[in-house]
């Protein structure tokens, strides 16, 4: 996590870089700070918090950086080290001359912090970050060149960085390099931009390189030079990003949660836009790169994710099995990565990511590639690390997301997992016809359903009010929707710290049955069919042990009232269909829930969009 940015040239740096910082808020909120190259020195500005906090330092300041044209700024989420002033980025050597930002996790760094203690070295913060910063500073008193010092300097890192730095005595000099964390350099007409992400630099140029792993760049505002970690100059790989600037507007919404939830029909309507003509006509999903005959031969699939993207691998692995008889294994990347799987070249491995920089899930693509499984990635960053790895690249256009809950992002890997066990279910000729033909026309009702949700959230906004004074709430579900039950729970917790929990409705009697009493609310996602009755039986169990009953269903059964307080209709919708229904008056309620407790909705604490940690 973590974001950072630089720049070099010939305009005022700092709107540049609060403004690059600002792009890069998604990446961590804790605690932000630039370094400015002030005529003979480096002045360090830093603020605990949200990036405001450090543009209402800046304020007081800013006779002293005005004619600055070069620095660097980090965005922080806190790995080693409180989320405190001393502990922000920037951090420098003894002697202040040298200022470094970095996204990442320096692995050794208590044998360098250690070492460089012996030398002499005086450390300021808890962070990882000042060993790097000491370290070089002494490659840098040897050798007397910035660029030197850093390919020294890495050499002796372990783990994973983004780097960007400056020396003082290196007058227009700026130095960038990366290993297991992403970096990319902007080129403009005499100037350079450098950052974690694209949103932080596409609207003042659209020519970028990407760096590889241990690859050094040095810039100056006149070039750039771009070397390996012997020393040896590369030949640079500009591209043009394929990006539009977009103002990241709330479009009248109160938060980007609620703005990105409302988008949701659209980002339906526009992913099945050319896959599914008529539901006569095969699904085209040019994208699976695996032929036809190895499409038929597989049998064997893992998908890997985490988060809110393992519930929507979860429900993958539902309709895949269901729709193909293929069997499909769900992990969380960061268990996959560290026990041995049994991974082979006969294996389909889907890696699963709405940022497509996920730690723990690149880590899992890479192990499955070197076993030389075709990896197959489903998400909406085509520009990402995660999609670099891809043999095949599904993306699922959900345009970008803000919000740090993932609502809209959910829904497009939904669609992209239906589109994609349909289309191998066509290739295997393993599901009835009439059903294939059924779902494909019903996929492409589901946003005017949605719609019909959005435009009577006043039952839902009534629901979650009164139950907005809980500290506990269960969902449960069966089947299908079970890992709708854990994604309704997921956000829940996520934007408003209620103690949410997803269970499978069968689960109950196993052990949590015993925590429900009158003031536990029971949310049961039932949706007509297969599992309908059974889950019926459940909630009556809960019912029995005078839990706050709520239903979700799409059943207009009298019945209902009598066993449950609250009943929250969704319109009608085939089972196989129903989680992508389902799920949407949970993100409302988890939205309305936290809005009416007052919580920061769009930034909740200790968390950040994209976890480029493992
Ligand atoms: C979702 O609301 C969360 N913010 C989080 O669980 C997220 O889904 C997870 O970190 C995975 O992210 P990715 O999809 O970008 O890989």
């Amino acid at each position: 996590m973590c974001g950072i940015v630089g720049y070099i040239g010939d305009k005022s740096v700092v709107d540049i870089l609060i403004d690059g910082l600002h792009q890069l808020e998604y990446r961590g909120y804790d605690s932000a700070g630039i370094a400015v190259k002030c005529e003979d020195k480096i002045n360090i500005y830093k603020a605990e918090g949200k990036l405001e906090n450090l543009s209402c330092v800046l304020t007081t300041h800013k006779s002293e950086y005005q004619k600055a044209t070069m620095g660097i700024g980090h965005i922080r989420w806190a790995t080693h080290g409180a989320p405190t002033v001393v502990n922000a980025h920037p951090h420098t050597c003894n002697c202040g001359n040298l200022v470094i930002v970095h996204n990442g996790i320096i692995e050794n760094f208590k044998e360098l912090r250690a070492q460089l203690e012996l030398k002499g070295a005086k450390f300021k913060t808890q962070t990882d970050t000042e060993v790097v910063a000491h370290l070089i500073a002494y490659k840098y008193a040897d050798t007397k060149d910035l660029t030197k010092a850093v390919q020294l300097a890495t050499k002796e890192i372990e783990g994973a960085y983004a780097l960007c730095i400056m020396h003082n005595e290196e007058k227009d000099k700026m130095v960038a390099t990366k290993r297991n964390a992403p970096l990319l350099v902007g080129i403009g007409e005499g100037e350079f931009y450098v950052a974690s992400d694209v949103p932080a630099i596409i609207k003042h140029t659209k020519k970028a390189m990407y760096l590889n792993d241990n690859e050094i760049v040095t810039l100056t505002k006149e070039k750039m030079v771009l070397i390996n970690s012997n020393g040896e100059e590369l030949q640079q790989k500009i591209e043009t990003l394929p990006w539009e600037p977009v103002a990241l507007s709330k479009m009248g919404y109160k938060h980007f949660m609620l703005k990105e939830i409302h988008e949701q029909p659209d980002v339906i309507r526009n992913i099945l836009v050319g896959k599914i003509h008529t539901s006569e006509e095969p699904i085209i999903l040019n994208e699976v790169k695996l032929t036809k005959e190895k499409l038929k031969e597989l049998n064997r699939i893992q998908i890997i994710a985490c988060g809110t993207s393992l519930h929507a691998a979860m429900i993958g692995k539902y309709i895949i099995e269901n729709f193909c008889s293929i069997a499909v294994d769900v992990e969380p990347s960061s268990e996959y990565i560290y026990r041995k799987n049994v991974t082979d070249s006969h294996t389909l491995v889907i890696g699963v990511s709405q940022s497509g920089e996920t730690a723990d899930t690149l880590t899992a693509i890479k192990q499955a590639k070197a076993k030389g499984s075709h990896i197959l990635i489903i998400t909406n960053r085509p520009d990402s690390a995660m999609a670099r790895e891809a043999d095949s690249l599904v993306p699922v256009s959900a345009g970008i997301e803000v919000s740090v809950a993932a609502t809209k992002s959910y829904v497009a890997q939904l669609v992209s997992f239906y589109l994609l066990a349909l289309y191998m279910a066509e290739i295997k000729e393993s599901l009835d016809e009439s059903l294939i033909k059924s779902l494909k026309s019903d996929l492409t009702q589901i946003p005017q359903k949605i719609e019909q949700i959005l435009s009577h959230k006043e039952r839902i906004l009534e629901c979650a009010k009164k139950y907005s004074n809980t500290k506990d709430f269960i969902y449960v579900a069966r089947g299908i929707n079970y890992p709708t039950a854990l994604e309704g729970a997921l956000k829940l917790k996520e934007i408003s710290y209620i103690n949410a929990t997803g269970y499978p409705a069968g689960e109950l009697k196993h052990g949590p049955i015993a925590m429900l009493d009158e003031s536990m609310p029971v949310l049961s996602i039932l949706m007509k069919g297969s599992v309908y009755e059974k889950l019926l039986s459940n909630s009556e169990e809960a019912k029995a042990r005078n839990a706050r009953m709520i239903a979700l269903t799409n059943s207009k059964d009298e019945k209902l009232k009598d066993l449950f307080e609250f009943i929250l209709e969704v319109p009608d919708v085939q089972e196989l269909l129903s989680p992508i229904i389902a799920i949407v008056p949970l993100q409302l309620i988890a939205y309305y829930i936290a809005e009416y407790l007052g919580k920061d909705v769009d930034q909740p604490r200790n968390l950040a969009k994209s976890v480029t940690v493992e």
